[in-house]
């Protein structure tokens, strides 16, 4: 297992090139170096009381939660490239707080709403089943490769053109599927349980499909991704398959070790659950995923191997 990095004075990116860095960001954001990151995912604790193994995050008012946010935030614009972007998750409740900080030094661009199809349902209100991701630059000048997250959907209406071919679909031996472009509405991911081969046991991992779709398209092979707050790794895991290099920070330890698990697995097996022949695929195809690989056998960047998946629901 590489050492975890701990950094108590300045450092270049090449110092600390893919590491997890495991500190309290707060500690080590004055020493990264300026201007060197394609791409930020922020996850950060939501305005809720919760625990992260060593820490626990304790809920607040509204104001003291943006005042938190504040805090940090601002600093990611200076260690982005002019050309890089930012991704920070929320939910309801922190979502407008989120906006209101980054509008203060972003290029905010869009809310990414995302079904989570886990959680509890609640009696007096409507079950909290949703969450958000908002997409922001630094500039005008960014990446955004919209090809490289099409999303392959059932056709429920196969109109067809004058001579009867399809239009923008296509007909297989398992049924009609089209390409489609991303919206911001995602509702093909599924949070990681006990029987996925990317479940840990930290408390509120990201799917890696998720972050799978955000590093493909806002950064390009090569580029480097850091993550503030770690958790478990999904961020430099999803990298790290994607041919992107990563820094992370995440300031509990035993989440530290199972990013340095993660990433050793990451290097024998590329497979990102959902994501086959450089598509993403609804929830609950893994069988038309698999009948998809037959008919293309050959291996591609972030394409699960076939036993990965078998027995696995999607
Ligand atoms: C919402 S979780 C991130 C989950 C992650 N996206 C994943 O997929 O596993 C937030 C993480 O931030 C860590 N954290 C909280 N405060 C921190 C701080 N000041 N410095 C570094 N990490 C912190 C927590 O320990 C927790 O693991």
């Amino acid at each position: 297992m590489r050492a975890l990095r701990h950094i108590a004075s300045r450092v270049s990116l090449r110092d600390i090139l893919d590491s997890t860095i495991c500190q309290d960001v707060f500690a080590v954001l004055p020493f990264l170096p300026s201007g060197v990151f394609d791409l930020i995912v922020a996850d950060p604790p939501y305005n809720l009381t919760k625990s992260f193994n060593s820490n626990t995050f304790r809920q607040t008012d509204m104001e003291q939660y943006e005042t938190w946010l504040a805090s940090w935030l601002p600093q990611m614009r200076r260690l982005l490239k002019p050309t890089g972007s930012i991704y920070v998750c929320g939910d309801w409740r922190s979502s407008t707080a989120i906006h209101r900080v980054l509008l203060r030094d972003f290029e905010v661009r869009n809310r990414i709403s995302w079904e989570r199809e886990k959680g509890r349902g609640a009696k007096t209100n409507w079950k909290n089943n949703a969450e958000d991701i908002w997409f922001a630059t630094c500039t005008d000048a960014y990446t955004f490769n919209v090809d490289s997250v099409r999303l392959k959907r059932r056709v429920i209406a196969p109109y067809t053109d004058e001579r009867g071919n399809p239009k923008d679909w296509e007909a297989t031996r398992h049924g009609r599927y089209r390409l489609t472009h991303p919206s911001n509405i995602w509702t093909d991911l599924t949070v990681p349980f006990w029987s996925m081969p990317e479940n840990t046991d930290h408390p509120t991992q990201k799917p890696e499909k998720l972050i799978a779709k955000i590093i493909l398209a806002s950064s390009n092979p090569g580029d480097v991704v850091f993550d503030p707050f770690l958790g478990s790794g999904t961020t430099s895991v999803v990298a790290k398959k994607l041919r992107r290099h990563y820094v992370g920070v995440e300031v509990d330890l035993e989440f530290c070790c199972l990013v340095e698990r993660r990433l050793e697995l990451a290097a024998v097996d590329q497979s990102i659950q959902g994501y086959t022949n450089g598509v993403f695929w609804e929830r609950n195809t893994l069988a038309e995923q698999i009948r998809g690989r037959e008919r293309h056998p050959v291996s591609t960047i972030g394409q699960p191997t076939f036993l990965d998946e078998l027995g696995i629901a999607e």
